[in-house]
Formats: structure tokens, C-alpha cells, sequence
């Protein structure tokens, strides 16, 4: 029997396998855990699930101890476990890939509608209880037929969102480190570009690469300039692969029309430059949150600690 720590709240069906077979101290409380508490915790752990609103770093690891041998992070983006600090103590990583793609991309979409149909806008001035009738230029917002959604990272997400581009009429371009297999290419219509002419090009800029040094403020003041003014950016991915000041100034500047985020540079504080405009739409980082998603995401991080601990390969390791 080993002892395995969950660092927060997830869906109990995951929680129960896993003590079906180890000693698990799941932290139960609705607020996040502690720094305090959690390097008082995994004392003594053989296996930790992590969310990615805690820092799995070498501090951490060090506090779990030497018998720790396996770190499931339940989300698909990893920037929050460093990982050379486990392959070095020989801890295996674990992400939950695949699992959200189709709940991700769901929010990308929204997000899509909410900024080119004034959506978010448009709840709000009912709710302000704001006068408002119907009118030929009343919040008028701009059309996604025939117009090009650029996906920047064409990984399982960025396809799926591409997918909803093309049932929404749209065609789709791509920046990607490597190129899609020729009949998913077809199947999407998708071109792959530069970075450059993909800004340059779309009607809609959609984020959908991991979070690393190498993409760190991959949008910024420079790619906000070269985009078209009538385009929109929508990050669903990570908050600080966008230069977030430079957003506020881009929107409030009209570089570009507008933009939806569910991720921020500095979660959960949002630019306040961002909450004074009415051309982004702002979402609380809740792009694989349904119940079916988090419980598949939940169950996926506890088979791969499973698998660890019983001497076995883990379906979803990050490194292979
Ligand atoms: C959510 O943001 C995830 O990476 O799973
Ligand atoms: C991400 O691209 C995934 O496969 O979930």
C-alpha cells in the first residue's frame, strides 16, 4: 500500500479508485491549499495529483521525499510541474492529454461568438438594466462565413476548434511546429503558414500552443501591430503566451477589434486595462470544465498514478 496525496478537490469516483487500493489524503477543502500546508503534506508521498494551481517544483519535490515516483498533473498544460526536476529524482510526469480537447475547443468557440457577436456585450446591457431596443446598427458585430480563423499550435485542441471553423463556414490557416498528416489537412482545409502571415491573414487569431519560455509573450505589441484591424485574438491556452498590457493597449488603440480570454498573464488578476473595454469577452479559465471532462481528466491522473505505483507504464506520461 502506498500513500498517495491529492493536492485539491477532484471528482470522488477518482478519489475512491484510487483508495480502493492506496492510503490517499485527498485535501478536501473548497479554497485551495496552502504553500504552508502542501509541503507539510506530501511528506512521505508516493504518488501526488496536482492541479495546475499548484507549483510543483524542486522545493516540492524534496518535501514529498525520496520514495515519490510519480507526479499526474490533472490538466493537459504541464508549465506548473517542472518537469527536468522530477526526470532527475527519477519521478515520471503525467499530464491528462486528449480528454478535454473537445471542451476546450467548445469555449474557444464561444469565446469566437462572444467577441465577433458582442455577445458578452450584449448580456451585459440587459442586466445593467440599460434601455435598449432592437435597431439596424444596434451592436452590430461582424461574420464568421467565409472568413479565416488562424490557429496558432495545431495540436489536439487547435484541430478541434479548426473543426468548428469549418462547420461555421470559415477556412482555416495554421502555425505549427509540425505539419498535420495530409487527410487531417484535407479534412480541415487547413494551410500551414509562418506566424507572420498567419497574423497578417486571419479574420481570427486562436491560441492553442503549451505554455514554455519559448512561447512567453509569443503575442505581443510587435504581432498586435501586424494583425488586421477588424481581427480578433482569442486565448483558451495559457494567459502569459499573451503580452497582456499590450492587449488592453491594442483593443483600446483599435489595432484590432477584439478579444476573448479564458486564461490570463497573472490568474487569477486580470489586466485592468482589460476590464474597463467592452470589446473583450473575459472568462474565469474554465475551458474543460464540465462534469464529464473534469471526471474523465480526474480518472486519467489516477490511472496513470496507478499504473506507477504498480510497477506498470502509465498511459499518458509527459515524456515518453
Ligand atoms: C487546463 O487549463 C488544462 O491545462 O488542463
Ligand atoms: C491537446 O492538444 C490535447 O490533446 O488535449
Amino acid at each position: 500500500m502506498s500513500k498517495i496525496v491529492v493536492t485539491g478537490r477532484i471528482p470522488e469516483v477518482a478519489v475512491e479508485r484510487l483508495r480502493a487500493e492506496h492510503e490517499v489524503d485527498a485535501w478536501s477543502a473548497a479554497e485551495a491549499i496552502s504553500r504552508e500546508e502542501l509541503l507539510a503534506r506530501v511528506a512521505g508521498a508516493d504518488a501526488l495529483l496536482t492541479l495546475l494551481t499548484e507549483r510543483v517544483d524542486a522545493e516540492l519535490l524534496n518535501a514529498a521525499g525520496p520514495q515519490l515516483k510519480v507526479v499526474a498533473n490533472v490538466a493537459v498544460g504541464y508549465d506548473n510541474v517542472d518537469v527536468p526536476a522530477c526526470t532527475a529524482r527519477g519521478i515520471i510526469a503525467t499530464n491528462t492529454p486528449g480528454v478535454l480537447t473537445e471542451a476546450t475547443a467548445d469555449v474557444a468557440f464561444a469565446l469566437i461568438l462572444m467577441a465577433t457577436r458582442r455577445t458578452g456585450e450584449g448580456e451585459r446591457v440587459i442586466r445593467s438594466g440599460q434601455p435598449w431596443k432592437w435597431g439596424m446598427f444596434y451592436l452590430l458585430g461582424s461574420g464568421l462565413q467565409g472568413k479565416t480563423l488562424g490557429v496558432v499550435g495545431m495540436g489536439g485542441i487547435g484541430q478541434a476548434t479548426a473543426r468548428r471553423a469549418r462547420a461555421f463556414g470559415m477556412d482555416v490557416i495554421y502555425q505549427s511546429r509540425s505539419e498535420l498528416a495530409p487527410e487531417v489537412a484535407a479534412e480541415l482545409g487547413a494551410r500551414r503558414v509562418e506566424l507572420d502571415e498567419l497574423l497578417a491573414t486571419a479574420d481570427v487569431v486562436s491560441l492553442h500552443c503549451p505554455y514554455s519560455p519559448a512561447t512567453h509573450h509569443l503575442i505581443g505589441a510587435e504581432q498586435f501591430a501586424a494583425m488586421r484591424d477588424s481581427a480578433y485574438l482569442v486565448n483558451t491556452a495559457r494567459g502569459p503566451i499573451v503580452d497582456e498590457a499590450a492587449l488592453a493597449d491594442a483593443l483600446r488603440d483599435g489595432q484590432i477589434a477584439g478579444a476573448g480570454l479564458d486564461v490570463y498573464e497573472h490568474e487569477p488578476q486580470v489586466h485592468p486595462g482589460l476590464l474597463e473595454l467592452d470589446n473583450v469577452a473575459l472568462l474565469p479559465h474554465l475551458g474543460s470544465a464540465t462534469v464529464e471532462t473534469r471526471t474523465a481528466m480526474a480518472n486519467l491522473a489516477a490511472d496513470n498514478a496507478l499504473a506507477v505505483l504498480a510497477g506498470t507504464q502509465p498511459p499518458t506520461p509527459i515524456e515518453k
